[in-house]
């Protein structure tokens, strides 16, 4: 059945229509007749529960592992099937909801008005269809308007009296996350209206995305730290969204289109009017709508961006097509899960078929293992594609069950590297094996390990593995870490090879070797000269520097910056407890273990130890400063959850700067609990019931004038 319907897949995956069965194919039908009640049963549990699976992977983790239309070909397969088997349907079912799931970290707040979805369509005929039933239903006097579809999370922002109070994610359609805090970092979302012709209560929604260029930044940059890169602009919006400290969200730039105004009582005739009116407002409405007279209008302008798409700054996957009229949208209603005025024509993501000529791998700084499938070059997008990832084991053998020789579907999205969203299995050849998974490292034979829970293989030949060895060093010596002059990745790679370094720390022995090294083939006097003075001058790069110099898992640049700022030097992080590192801002439990595990390690204390000895900082460098004022002397602080105005760091500078100690657990003694939005409610009882003042920042400014 595979092979009939898995022809296309679209790249993001956006959930989903079920009321109108749109691309259910002939043979689905004819294998659901045939199934036997107990089957069926089977089925409908099974497709439940990995529907609930994907939505939780997409909504929670942002991390979706499925392509949009093999989720969508998943849930209609279940709708078909409840509707055969009314029986076996759960109230419970994945397609009795909109979609989506709450986060437990921020607080949940019912939508005034219900965010729905919108209808799905992958082809012109369907679209041709949903026409039809709009004339049937209003006749033939409307318009049309054209909007791009944006690859990115729908937000619902409310404002009243001007000033932007709220801002709401979907969650499940009828109650999101308020993210507040986190929006207000956008620049283009203002936080106060000019104009003075808005409603004084009203709702604006739009969707929240991120540039092409900044995703390709920042996932290098999570590459670089040996973070796990998002898959697409989409999730990384995503995932920044639901990050607990809005001064890391300000990092990461967002931007935001609207597209839909809620007022009380309808203040404009059409949406088209709405658009303009917002626009006056100051909010950022996509330049590219356009009004529609016929669906001719509305053809031309599908295929006109089906071209464009790949020249916009952002990804979009597809059309969202509205009738214009308030009065009309009224008439026509909604289903269940969506309106009926209002469909999305998605786009068919860019798609060649090609070779699979072999699966390489390639062992990263951290041991990490990850596969690359080496293809027939085949002309997609723009680019030649020579070779695609393949994530992890069970790309290979659950998802795509790779077999040798394969012909594969390779797709590119916002991503740089292509991926496989399928195979051809009418082009595989007989005989064709299995591709299994390795099981040693291809760099120096170690059996790998898989941790729980983790996609990975890792080899855990940290001390013995070429890559491992190399990429450490590499890491070390980076722009963003030790920055040293004179050094790049191919020398650390040679000086590895003729045995001159094998740890960091003999890097700063290398001076000793000047006379040895000047014998090398590919060293001149200069650039050794130039080599040993940048790595003396290393030793003045401050703490945090060094500290992600060490490579430890998690602890990207900013992570040890935060590390340096809170601990101050490398014999109080190393010695500090899990509770004691969760308590420094931006230090989650999965960053905690790591470091804790980090120090465990009796060599890596040793390396810590030479590196010392030849003088690299392990202090951060306190900074004569001169109080602003005594004004909080002798009194003790707890900063608390997210604040739209400071970051932690900053309120931890003005609360110090003012004579004031910040303090690591709640006790009687403690002074005040400065409290954020989405504060842990343990934090909260606790302090309430020890009868500590609860000041907001505000309270805080106030206290020092
Ligand atoms: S209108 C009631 N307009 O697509 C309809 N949605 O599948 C409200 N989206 O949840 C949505 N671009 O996240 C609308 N120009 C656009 C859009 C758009 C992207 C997203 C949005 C929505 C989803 C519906």
């Amino acid at each position: 059945m595979c092979t009939v319907i898995a022809v296309h897949i679209t790249h993001n995956q956006f959930h989903f229509i079920l009321s109108s069965c749109f691309f259910i194919t002939f043979p689905l039908k004819t294998y659901l007749r045939s199934m036997s009640p107990a089957e069926a049963k089977n089925r409908i549990e099974t497709l439940s529960s990995e529907i609930k699976q994907h939505n939780y992977n997409y909504y929670v983790l942002a991390m979706p592992s499925i392509s949009d239309f093999d989720f969508d070909k998943k849930l209609e397969e279940l709708v078909q099937l409840e509707k055969q088997f009314p029986e076996f349907a759960d109230p419970d079912s994945p397609t009795q909801q909109v979609g989506g799931f709450i986060t437990k970290e921020f607080i949940t707040v019912k939508h005034k008005w219900p965010m729905l979805s919108l209808g799905n369509t992958y082809n012109e005929q369907e679209l041709l269809d949903f026409d039809q039933r709009i004339r049937k239903a209003i006749g033939d006097n409307f318009e049309y308007v054209c909007e791009l579809k944006f690859d990115g999370l729908s937000m619902s922002l409310t404002y009243e009296q001007g000033k932007l109070v709220r801002a709401v994610t979907r969650g499940d359609g009828v109650q999101g996350d308020d993210v507040t805090a986190n929006v207000r970092t956008i620049n283009t979302i203002p936080k106060k209206l000019h104009q003075s012709d808005f409603p004084q209560h009203f709702e604006i929604r739009g969707e929240v995305f991120m540039h092409l260029k900044a995703f390709e930044r920042l996932n290098n940059e999570r590459v670089e730290n040996g973070e796990t890169p998002y898959a697409n602009p989409r999730n990384f919006a995503s995932g920044t969204i639901k990050m607990q400290d809005s001064a890391e969200v300000a990092k990461r730039p967002l931007d935001c289109f609207l597209y839909f105004l809620y007022t009380d009582n309808i203040i404009y005739k059409t949406h088209w009017e709405s658009l303009q009116a917002v626009k006056n407002w100051g909010f950022q409405v996509n330049e590219h709508s356009r009004l529609c007279h016929t669906i001719n209008d509305v053809f031309e302008f599908i295929n006109l961006w089906d071209k464009k798409r790949f020249g916009l700054s952002y990804d979009i996957d597809g059309i969202v097509i509205k009738v214009n009229s308030y009065a009309q949208q009224q008439e026509l209603g909604f289903t269940a899960k969506s309106p009926r005025w209002a469909i999305a024509y998605k786009f068919k993501a860019e798609q060649a078929e090609t070779e699979l000529l072999s699966v390489s791998y390639q062992v990263g700084r951290t041991g990490a293992v990850t596969p690359v499938a080496n293809l027939k070059p085949v002309f997609l997008a723009g680019t030649t594609v020579k070779r695609a990832t393949l994530h992890n084991a069970d790309e290979i053998e659950k998802r795509l069950k790779l077999h040798t020789g394969d012909w594969v579907y390779v797709e590119k999205g916002g991503e740089i590297i292509p991926k496989i969203t399928g195979v051809n299995l009418d082009k595989r050849k007989p005989g064709a094996e299995a591709i299994a998974y390795i099981t040693s490292c291809p760099a120096c034979g170690t059996l790998l390990e898989r941790k729980e829970g983790e996609a990975a293989f890792y080899c855990p030949n940290d001390e013995g593995c070429p890559p491992q060895i190399v990429g450490k060093m590499q890491h070390f010596i980076d722009r963003k870490a030790m920055n040293i002059d004179g050094l790049g990745d191919e020398t650390i790679e040679t000086l590895y090879q003729k045995g001159f370094i094998n740890h960091i720390s003999d890097i700063y022995s290398l001076k000793d070797h000047s006379g040895e090294l000047k014998l090398m083939d590919r060293f001149g006097e200069k650039s050794i000269t130039n080599m040993l003075e940048g790595i003396e001058k290393s030793k003045e790069m401050p703490f945090d520097k060094v500290l992600f110099g060490l490579g430890i898992r998690y602890v990207g640049a900013t992570v040890a910056k935060k590390l340096a700022v809170h601990f101050k030097n490398v014999d109080k992080l190393a010695a500090a407890s899990f509770d004691e590192l969760i308590t420094a801002e931006e230090i989650g439990e999965r960053i905690a273990i790591s470091i804790l595990d980090y120090f465990k390690d009796e060599r890596h204390k040793e390396e810590i130890e030479k590196l010392k000895a030849h003088g690299l900082q392990f202090v951060t460098e306190e900074k004569e400063v001169s109080l602003a004022s005594e004004t909080l002397s002798g009194k003790t602080f707890i900063i608390s959850g997210v604040f739209a105005k400071y970051s932690r760091d900053e309120l931890t500078n003005i609360i110090e700067q003012n004579g004031g100690k910040i303090v690591s657990s709640i006790s009687a003694k403690l002074n005040y609990l400065v409290a954020g939005d989405n504060m842990g409610p343990a934090k909260l009882e606790k302090a309430t019931k020890l009868n500590i003042p609860i000041i907001t920042d505000d309270d805080l400014l106030a206290m020092i004038g």
